[in-house]
């Protein structure tokens, strides 16, 4: 397609974005073009304002009595019910804190606790984000469990019923590859092992469904898709029906029964809380609160079939604009198989690419 053709479909895309007044919401200066939110999302603009506030008021005048008043304590059940709908969790499973790293480590060594009967396997995408192997690594060793590194794609076969978890990436954050999550999670079940997904590079741009395709566990972070600023605190799912027997390999006193009580004996409290470890971090996590009421109005759907339509335009753009061979995209063609980035390989430098 010519490069004025190109330009026109632009504008035609443009015009009929229904969510293309949103940009508005965001800083972003006029002609910046912005394709780094599978890294970092952008600031919603009044985030500034509300910090202003949470900063300015909440600490710098209540303080102490912000963590009632302001109602800090109970910070991470509420934004974690404010991303429950985005990744298809009822109320009352998800709890925001910590990052990502310690999130998985919390969810492998709960999962193998939690598994049935006499198993000594995890496994592990051979694919995942790096932390995730060290930390499944980790939980292995501390458990006594034999790690099996294996590909996505390959879980199905490679689960038996000595296999009591799994640690899958939804998204490969380097090809931008979709993993097949329902099916998965269904051959890991069949085996009787749990399915724990890593979130960070779908959730806030494709549909999840958490609860309906009863995946076990799964962590995720916030300032890619979800825009809760550099270092803004992980989630945790514990689906319902497995909170009774979650036990925490971090249990901080944030996630006693009776955390002001100063008991000696650790007693651990009800539903999602009992995944909290200490302290909040209580102005990250308030920017993220903030930044969250970019949602209001938006489905999770709608988003997709933008980011689709993005990624289809982009991936034109590549086929029009590069010489022949100089790149090869990773990411796959199928929306089926698609997250919500463009990968390219580039095995030389292209010397001569057309204007
Ligand atoms: C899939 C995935 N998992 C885990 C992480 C690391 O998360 P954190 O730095 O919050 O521990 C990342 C970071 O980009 C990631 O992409």
């Amino acid at each position: 397609m010519s490069e004025t053709r190109l330009d026109e479909r632009a504008a035609e895309l443009d015009a009929a974005d229904e969510l293309g007044k949103r940009r508005e919401l965001f800083a972003l200066e006029d002609g910046t073009v912005y394709l780094d939110g599978n890294s970092l999302g952008a600031l919603p603009r009044h985030v500034q304002d509300r910090m202003a506030d949470v900063i300015g008021r909440q600490w710098g005048e209540l303080r102490i009595r912000s963590w009632d008043e302001s109602g800090w304590w109970t910070a991470p059940e509420r934004i974690g019910e404010r991303i429950a709908p985005l990744v298809g969790a009822g109320p009352g499973q998800i709890v925001v804190g910590d990052s990502t790293s310690v999130n998985v480590f919390k969810a492998m060594v709960a999962a193998v606790r939690m598994a049935p009967g006499d198993r000594d396997e995890i496994l592990v995408d051979a694919t995942a984000f790096p932390t995730d192997g060290y930390i499944a690594e980790s939980a292995a060793r501390l458990t006594g469990h034999r790690l099996v590194v294996v590909d996505p794609a390959g879980v199905p076969d490679a689960v038996g019923p000595r296999t009591a978890a799994a640690l899958v990436n939804h998204v490969d954050y380097r090809t931008g590859r979709l993993h097949d999550l329902p099916g998965i999670t269904a051959a890991l079940h069949a085996q009787g092992a749990l399915a724990v997904w890593d979130l960070c590079h779908s959730a806030g741009a494709l549909p999840v469904g958490l609860d309906e395709h009863g995946v076990d566990l799964a962590v995720g972070c916030t300032y890619k898709y979800l825009n809760g600023g550099p270092g803004s605190p992980a989630y945790l799912y514990v689906a319902e029906r497995h909170q009774d027997r979650f036990d925490s390999p971090l249990p901080g006193w944030n996630s006693h029964a009776d955390p002001f009580g100063m008991t000696r004996g650790y007693r651990p409290a009800e539903g999602a809380a009992r995944g909290r470890v200490g302290t909040p971090d209580i102005l990250s996590m308030l920017a993220l609160e903030a930044a969250l009421d970019v949602w209001d109005g938006v489905t999770v759907e709608a988003v997709r079939a933008k980011s689709l339509a993005l990624t289809d335009f982009f991936l034109e753009c590549v086929e029009a604009y590069a010489p022949p061979g100089a790149v090869t995209p990773l990411t796959p063609a199928a929306h089926a198989e698609r997250g919500s980035q463009v990968a390219l390989a580039c095995p030389a430098h292209p010397r001569s690419w057309r204007r």
